[in-house]
């Protein structure tokens, strides 16, 4: 048994703990080494866990490993996957797989040319009612999907925000609004299995949601998306007051969706209905139920993120093994996060549409790998787009003094 454990490295010790803690023999994996610039957190967990601590991560790559999970900052993933890749591991990135389309483009090729695994961590589609809806869609009893909506709308306490988001120029800070929708696209893309085609976008702008917090960027928006079989996607998100995870699909013959309510994922029941007089005679015009996973229910009800974080372990440890692409595959991957930066570029000229590339056909995205637009800080210049529509707002003084304040108690520098 334990021959077959994929040996695993981890980038980033923030949200890379979890994949530490989920690094078991169940989920199929065996945590080898840790890699981190922030050394007194990196050393911590390395000592913890008794494995290889790493502050340079091209010496973390020459470790005697399979995989290499990145969770460092959010708009490096794709760059840090290439070089791994190259390197011969097989990668696990959290969200997102790239920050522009150029990455998309030489991460798709990247991942042909080492014919090494390559899996999106997106955990929200592991949850049961996600996993569940999947099986009901799969089964035809509401019809191919015409329209379907996904919120990640996650609001959190300003001194939360600050000690999650260390510096003025944290990805954090600078994030568009569009930027993080695979929590909401996710799911959707799972349930129905359709890929994104078109997106529009629009930004939402309240200076008021932010006022303790150096977030320069807006706080939510709103992406439709057109999919590959015709139907629409309304996506929504991000930090306003009014926390809502929520999923819902619409069919040719009914509908489904996860109960609103209090909670992280509301109550966590799925519902389903039908038109009375277009139901089956065995159908139920409306259940509501709660779901259970289909199987690993035990290990995922100990997970985070509603077991997902167990489900993503475990499905990259089964591709690895198996040598056959998990679902959350490179090119959805990489589509799912270019809706977040094309659904950008939409926001900024006020909702135009723009198409996204297959990026499984070298035809369809070749105009894309010189494609290096991108809000970060560190790539600001000429025709470079800014982090809100409103442009580059300040941050107030006195958010900057109460963030310094916060940073200094979690030792950041
Ligand atoms: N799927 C989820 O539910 C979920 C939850 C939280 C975070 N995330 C994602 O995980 C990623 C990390 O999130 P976070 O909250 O830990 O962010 P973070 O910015 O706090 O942490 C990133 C870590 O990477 C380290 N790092 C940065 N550059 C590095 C380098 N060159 N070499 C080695 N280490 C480096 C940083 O020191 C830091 O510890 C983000 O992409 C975020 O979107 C996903």
């Amino acid at each position: 048994m334990t021959k077959d454990l994929i040996r695993v490295g981890v980038v980033g010790v923030g949200r890379g703990q979890s994949f530490v803690e989920g690094a078991t023999e169940a989920a199929g994996m065996k945590l080898v080494a840790l890699c981190d610039i922030w050394e007194a957190r990196l050393h911590d967990l390395a000592g913890q866990h008794h494995v290889a601590a790493y502050t340079d991560y091209e010496s973390f790559l020459e470790h005697d490993m399979d995989a290499v999970i990145l969770a460092n900052y959010f708009h490096e993933h794709a760059p840090f996957a290439v070089k791994a890749l190259e390197a011969g591991k097989h990668v696990m990135s959290e969200t997102a797989s790239n920050t522009t389309l150029a990455e998309g483009v030489a991460l798709c090729r990247a991942v042909e040319e080492t014919g090494r695994i390559y899996m999106l961590a997106e955990n929200y589609p592991y949850t049961a009612f996600s996993q569940e809806m999947q099986r009901l869609y799969r089964t035809g009893e509401i019809g191919e999907v015409t329209y379907a909506e996904g919120e990640y709308n996650h609001p959190m306490d300003p001194e939360d925000v600050l000690r999650i988001s260390p510096g003025l120029n944290h990805w954090r800070a600078w994030i568009p609004s569009t930027y993080y929708c695979t929590h909401a696209l996710a799911p959707l893309v799972y349930i129905t299995g359709t890929r994104p085609v078109k997106v529009n976008g629009l930004s939402i702008v309240n200076r008021d949601v932010d006022k303790k917090t150096v977030r320069i960027a807006d706080p939510g928006s709103v992406i439709l998306c057109r999919m590959d079989n015709g139907a629409v996607f309304r996506l929504f998100g991000l930090t306003l007051p009014g926390h809502s995870n929520w999923y819902r699909v619409h069919g040719s013959r009914g509908a489904m969706e996860i109960t609103r309510g209090g909670g992280y994922f509301g109550p966590g029941q799925v519902r389903v209905w039908h038109e009375e007089w277009d139901r089956k005679p065995d159908e139920e015009a409306e259940r509501v139920y709660t779901p259970d996973w289909p199987e690993h229910g035990d290990l995922a009800r100990q997970a985070g993120h509603g077991g997902g974080d167990f489900w993503t372990n475990f499905h990259f440890a089964n591709a690895v093994r198996s040598g056959t692409p998990p679902f959350l595959d490179v090119y959805r991957g990489v589509a799912m996060s270019s809706v977040g930066i094309l659904a950008w570029k939409s926001a900024l000229e006020d909702g135009r549409p723009f198409e996204v590339p297959d990026f499984s056909d070298e035809v369809a995205r070749k105009p894309y790998e010189d494609d290096h637009w991108s809000p970060w800080p560190d790539h600001t210049g000429p025709g470079q787009p800014p982090p809100s529509i409103l442009g580059t707002p300040e941050p107030s003084p006195e958010s900057v003094a109460y963030a310094r304040k916060v940073w200094k108690e979690i030792g950041y520098e």
